[in-house]
C-alpha cells in the first residue's frame, strides 16, 4: 500500500500496542509524535522542556510545535514510502498541514468508549529497555523484569480525565474530515489484543 498510514483512537486506545504489527506487515517506520516528545524531554531539549507543562497536564502541545516536529522527521530517507503516525494528526491545523506534505492512504480508527480508558491508563507500564507496553491486568510483564518498569507521568487519573477531554474536543472531529475524504476505516478496540489485531491486518491485506 502506497502512501502513509494514520493510527488514531483517544488515549489508551492500543494504538501503541497495535503499532507493531502494522510496521511489520507494511514495513512503514512508526511514527509516534507521542515517543518523539518524550525522547525530546529525556534529553532535556528546548522542544521538551517546552512541551512537558502540557504532556504533564494531559493537554495538546501546540500545532506549530508539533508540525514543526512531523516536517523535520519526513525528511528522512526512510519515510519515503509513507509512514505509520501514530499519535497524530490530532487537530484539523494538523490535519491540514499533513496533507500538504504527504499523502495519507488510510485512517485506521480504534474505537473504546470512555469507561475503558481509564483502567487501561491508569494500569499501563513501560519497559524503558525495549520500549514495550504492558498492562498490569490486561498484559502482565514477566516477573524477572517487573523492577525495571516505569509508569508515564500522565497516566494518572487527574490527566486522563483532560486527555479524553481533549480527545472530545480536539481531536474526535479528524474523524469525520477523514471520513469525508472517504479514507476512515472503524475497528472495534474494545476486544482482546489479538482480536483488534486481525482486524486490523483485514484492512491491510
Ligand atoms: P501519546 O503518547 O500519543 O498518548 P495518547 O494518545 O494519549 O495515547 P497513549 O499512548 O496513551 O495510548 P495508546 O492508544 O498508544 O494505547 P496503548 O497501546 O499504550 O501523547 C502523550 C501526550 O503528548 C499528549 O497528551 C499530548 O500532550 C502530547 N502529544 C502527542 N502527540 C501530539 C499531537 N499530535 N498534538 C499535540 N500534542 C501531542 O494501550 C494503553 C494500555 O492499554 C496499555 O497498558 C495496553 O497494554 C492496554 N491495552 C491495549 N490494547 C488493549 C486491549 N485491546 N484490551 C485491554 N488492554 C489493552
Amino acid at each position: 500500500m502506497g502512501g502513509s498510514i494514520v493510527l488514531f483512537g483517544p488515549p489508551g486506545a492500543g494504538k501503541g500496542t497495535q503499532a507493531d504489527a502494522i510496521v511489520l506487515a507494511t514495513g512503514k517506520p512508526q511514527i509516534s509524535t507521542g515517543d518523539m516528545l518524550r525522547a525530546a524531554l529525556a534529553e532535556g531539549t528546548e522542544l521538551g522542556l517546552e512541551a512537558k507543562k502540557y504532556m504533564e497536564a494531559g493537554e495538546l502541545v501546540p500545532d506549530d510545535v508539533i508540525i514543526g516536529l512531523i516536517r523535520e522527521r519526513l525528511k528522512s530517507q526512510d519515510a519515503i514510502n509513507g509512514v505509520l503516525f501514530d499519535g497524530f494528526p490530532r487537530t484539523i491545523p494538523q490535519a491540514e498541514a499533513l496533507a500538504e506534505i504527504a499523502e495519507v492512504s488510510m485512517v485506521i480508527s480504534i474505537q473504546v468508549p470512555d469507561e475503558a480508558i481509564v483502567e487501561r491508563i491508569v494500569g499501563r507500564r513501560m519497559d524503558p529497555e525495549t520500549g514495550e507496553i504492558y498492562h498490569i491486568k490486561f498484559k502482565p510483564a514477566p516477573s524477572e523484569i517487573s523492577s525495571r518498569l516505569i509508569q508515564r507521568k500522565d497516566d494518572n487519573e487527574d490527566a486522563v480525565r483532560t486527555r479524553l477531554s481533549a480527545y472530545h474536543s480536539q481531536t474526535s472531529p479528524l474523524a469525520e474530515w477523514y471520513l469525508q475524504r472517504g479514507i476512515l476505516k472503524s475497528v472495534n478496540g474494545n476486544q482482546a489484543m489479538g482480536d483488534v489485531q486481525e482486524e486490523i491486518s483485514l484492512l491491510l491485506v
